[in-house]
């Protein structure tokens, strides 16, 4: 049974890579085009929303402490820290270019940004808060109150207008500009030898027949461990857990490979540190080969050119809270 699985896993990677290459002289990866603000009072608010840390019961944790902007939208922790320095269960990935997912959370639990963004707030394990608690402190902050009012049209705020102000400041965290794009931008020069050699690889081996699109990934579920079964003491279960079909056990929403080289370590658990350790177990794992170190290094040097502009955050200055605000509890349990 086992065996039979596995080539059919295998003969579907291949499948699916035979398509990409077939749909034409496109190459399998698009450029990531630059974002066209639509509505920039409300990605104001949710750039405010997401760097204030009284949406958690501490008062302590924001958006950005797992999500830090300046290290490409992720902790660089095996597990996230939340409420009161709790070890989170799964691998925080980065916020960038987290628009082009197919859903959101490594199962795919959240269809998109507004749904994902009411997740944290209440999480016990993270910001420990509540949507009632969390709504009760912004209505209380004057400067939020008008803020919203401005963007939203209307007096009192609710966890759809939060969850709906972050899901646009999370849009505009894309990444264009990255050296490869360059490349897929007709700038033949912007990539060395050697980094395209990583590419051809990258694209040869059959990495692309789940790395693809803009965001090199993030548009498919697909079976970590699909050659060889990964072996995790990590207790997700992947898409199964969504689905309840144990057919989906250990599918796992492909991550984008966008800013990989920023947003280490790397794996639903955090298990491989480096981009040479994750490069090996992909190979191995998901194609049932192994790479010399020179084909790794090549594969390693071709994923760092896909490091794009940062987001430039100027830093926002918050409303004070009032007389009347709820008081963190960061000691409570
Ligand atoms: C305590 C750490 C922590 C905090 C605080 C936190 N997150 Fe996360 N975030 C995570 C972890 C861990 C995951 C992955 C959880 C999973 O997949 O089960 C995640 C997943 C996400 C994702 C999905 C990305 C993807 O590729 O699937 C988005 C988007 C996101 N968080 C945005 C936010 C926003 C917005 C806030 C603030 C309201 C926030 N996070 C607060 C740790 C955190
Ligand atoms: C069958 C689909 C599939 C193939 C083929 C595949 N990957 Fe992956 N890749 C995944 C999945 C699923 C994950 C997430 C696994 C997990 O976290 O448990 C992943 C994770 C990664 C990560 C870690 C990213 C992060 O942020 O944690 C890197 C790097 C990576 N892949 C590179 C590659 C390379 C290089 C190849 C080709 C040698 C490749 N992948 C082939 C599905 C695939």
């Amino acid at each position: 049974m086992r065996k039979h699985s596995v080539s059919w896993g295998v003969g579907i990677v291949l499948a699916l890579w035979a398509g990409q290459a077939m749909s034409a002289s496109q190459e399998p990866i698009q450029p990531i085009e630059p974002v066209v603000i639509k509505e920039p009072e409300k990605v104001e608010l949710g750039k405010m929303l997401f760097f204030d840390p009284r949406l958690s019961r501490s008062g302590a944790i924001s958006c950005n402490s797992c999500h830090n902007l300046a290290m490409g939208g992720s902790d660089n922790l095996k597990a996230s820290i939340g409420h009161q320095w709790q070890m989170g269960g799964i691998n925080s990935p980065t916020v960038l270019n987290s628009s082009m997912n197919i859903a959101q959370f490594w199962d795919g639990r959240a269809k998109d940004l507004r749904e994902q963004a009411g997740g944290p707030i209440a999480n016990p394990a993270e910001m420990a808060s509540s949507h009632e608690v969390a709504v009760q402190v912004l209505n209380s902050i004057p400067g939020y109150r008008s803020e919203f009012k401005r963007v939203f049209g209307k007096d009192g705020i609710t966890i759809d207008e939060v969850t709906s102000a972050l899901a646009a400041f999370e849009e505009t965290l894309v990444t264009p500009n990255s050296r490869f794009d360059k490349w897929l931008k007709g700038d033949k020069n912007a990539l060395t030898v050697r980094e395209l050699a990583g590419y051809q690889l990258f694209k040869n081996s059959g990495c692309v027949a789940c790395h693809n699109g803009a965001a090199v990934g993030g548009n498919s579920f697909q079976k970590m461990g699909l050659v060889s079964p990964y072996v995790t003491d990590n207790k997700a279960e992947g898409r199964a857990g969504v689905t309840g079909q144990d057919a989906d056990r250990f599918n796992f929403k492909v991550p984008t490979l966008r800013n990989v080289a920023l947003t280490y370590p790397y794996f639903h658990d955090g298990e491989a540190a480096t981009l040479t350790q994750a490069v090996d177990v992909m190979g191995r794992l998901q194609l049932g080969r192994t790479f010399t170190d020179e084909e790794n290094g090549q594969i390693v040097a071709f994923l760092k050119t896909l490091t794009g502009d940062q987001p430039v955050i100027q830093y926002p200055v918050l409303p004070p809270s009032e007389d009347d605000t709820p008081r963190p509890e960061p000691f409570v349990k």
